[in-house]
């Protein structure tokens, strides 16, 4: 691994190339984008397959006290008055006096502490502009707020923060009135507490057990960006793991141990991770103990993922609001009854995605050449292998083609490259991370072998075609 600098031009290089090998995109280019939306191309819907599916496999299919599900995105209204997003799940904004972009009060320098309690005074002035000795006091005009937006301003010039509401509304029906309101939901966790009653019946577990979903939230974030890292649209992949009360503590540090688990998985550095446990005036009202997890991106150390032990808050809300008893009897004894108590592990899949590309980009300098390698685990990597034939002749290309198409159908996610020198290919597969190539050549019509070039090793075999299968699948367990 060469020296890389971490710092903002590696999240330039890791953009550009996202764009240029096609992992993702900027949503809607071609009317000159939406706001902060991005598209996975090809090699990044691969990629990201590769990402959920592993999870799945690793939190639901290999647990025995693990089931799945997959539940609208669109629920009830009432949901979300229970558990109280209608009423508090805002963000604190303030709007700049100047080019009137919003931003959130809590990831700006706010005010200096000469400016504290004059809110309202400063609030007033910035809509009565510029200019007069009111406005300018010396003491208020040394204070630390700029607005991320252009650049300019003083606590003068930003508004008193308000809050904001980020559920994304929309109309289910043909009426836009205040009945048909629905929300898109700003997280997947709830379905696992509204369904809990269907799923408990049909699944005939018992405590401790978990339920897990993958899939889409929205949130109106006043401040997307920084990449795929804050956007508007997002995936996650949420457990809701019910327990017993008295046994809390055990089943938290058991997914301290998983969540380790598995950025061990994904590749990443231990010493860029910072579980950082939050503080009582910090943490949701409805957590008895919140640990984040944070990563050193380019952009500073910044959550990745959270646990939390949620306590029975939200089957206690549903309970109250729907009333359905969502409760879990003794099976030893039906009368006694309790509401489980939830520890959620909760993992954003976009942000997955980018400490993956992060942790995977490298750089060699060869023959005064800069070698990209993204050094995806190879159960990750979104090619698996490329097909190289030593020359475009149909003598070669006819059968080259149809190893690859041998290696499709046997579920590997193959490309096959034939213009430009054998080094030049190379490269391009180095730099979306293809683990193994393959080049056909002329011998191959005679000996029925090719050879394998390991993307992290350089070793080069020659294998029998008969052979080529199994070969694969063994270097890329
Ligand atoms: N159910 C709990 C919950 O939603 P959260 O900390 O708000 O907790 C969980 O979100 C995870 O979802 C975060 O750790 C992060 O990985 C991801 N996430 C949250 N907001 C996001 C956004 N605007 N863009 C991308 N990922 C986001």
């Amino acid at each position: 691994m060469s020296e890389l600098s971490r710092g903002p031009e590696l999240m330039e290089k890791i953009v550009s190339l996202c764009k240029r090998r096609g992992f993702v995109y900027p949503g809607s280019e071609i009317y000159g984008g939406l706001a902060n939306s991005w598209d996975y191309g090809p090699l990044g819907v691969e990629l990201k397959n590769n990402i959920k599916q592993m999870w799945w496999k690793m939190f639901v299919q290999r647990r025995a006290d693990m089931v799945g599900i997959d539940a609208a995105l669109l629920m009830n209204p009432k949901v979300w008055e229970a558990t109280g997003h209608v009423a508090t799940f805002c963000d604190p904004l303030v709007e700049c006096g100047f080019c009137h972009a919003r931003s959130r009060a809590d990831h700006v320098k706010t005010m200096s502490k000469m400016t504290e309690g004059f809110g309202d005074f400063i609030n007033e002035y910035w809509r009565d502009p510029v200019g007069t000795a009111k406005a300018k006091p010396e003491f208020l005009m040394n204070t630390s707020w700029t607005c991320p937006t252009c650049g300019k301003g003083n606590e003068l010039s930003k508004t008193a923060p308000r809050q904001f509401n980020m559920m994304l509304k929309t109309w289910l029906g043909p009426v836009e009135d205040q009945t048909a309101v629905v929300y898109l939901r700003p997280e997947t966790a709830q379905a696992m507490f509204v369904d809990f009653k269907n799923i408990l019946e049909t699944s005939r577990r018992r405590l401790p057990f978990g339920a897990a979903q993958i899939g889409k939230a929205f949130r109106n974030e006043i401040t997307p960006g920084n990449f795929i890292f804050r956007q508007r649209e997002f995936e996650q992949m949420e457990i809701e793991y019910f327990i017993k009360p008295e046994e809390w503590e055990t089943h938290f540090e058991h997914w301290v141990g998983e969540l380790k688990k598995w950025l061990k998985l994904i590749g990443v550095k231990e010493d860029r991770l910072h579980y950082v446990d939050i503080s009582d005036e910090d943490r949701a009202f409805y957590s008895k103990r919140t640990v984040d997890v944070e990563y050193d991106y380019p952009f500073g150390q910044k959550e990745l993922y959270g646990l939390a032990y949620r306590t029975d808050y939200d089957l206690s809300k549903h309970e109250q609001f729907s009333g359905a008893e969502l409760k879990f009897a003794d099976p030893e004894n039906q009368a006694n009854k309790i509401v489980p108590h939830v520890i959620e592990p909760s993992f954003g899949v976009d942000r997955t995605i980018l400490v993956a590309l992060l942790e995977a980009y490298d750089e060699e300098i060869t023959d005064e050449e800069i070698r990209i390698v993204m050094r995806f685990p190879y159960w990750m990597a979104p090619v698996k292998v490329a097909i190289l034939p030593l020359s475009k002749k149909e003598e070669l290309s006819v059968p080259a083609k149809e190893v690859a198409q041998m290696l499709r159908e046997a579920d590997l996610t193959v490309e096959y490259d034939e213009t430009q020198s054998i080094g030049k290919r190379y490269r391009r597969q180095d730099e979306i991370g293809t683990p193994l190539c393959v080049t056909f050549d002329f011998d191959s019509l005679e000996d029925k072998a090719v050879t394998i070039r390991d993307r992290d090793t350089m070793e080069q075999v020659r294998v029998p075609i008969s052979e080529l299968v199994v070969e694969i699948r063994n270097r890329l367990v």
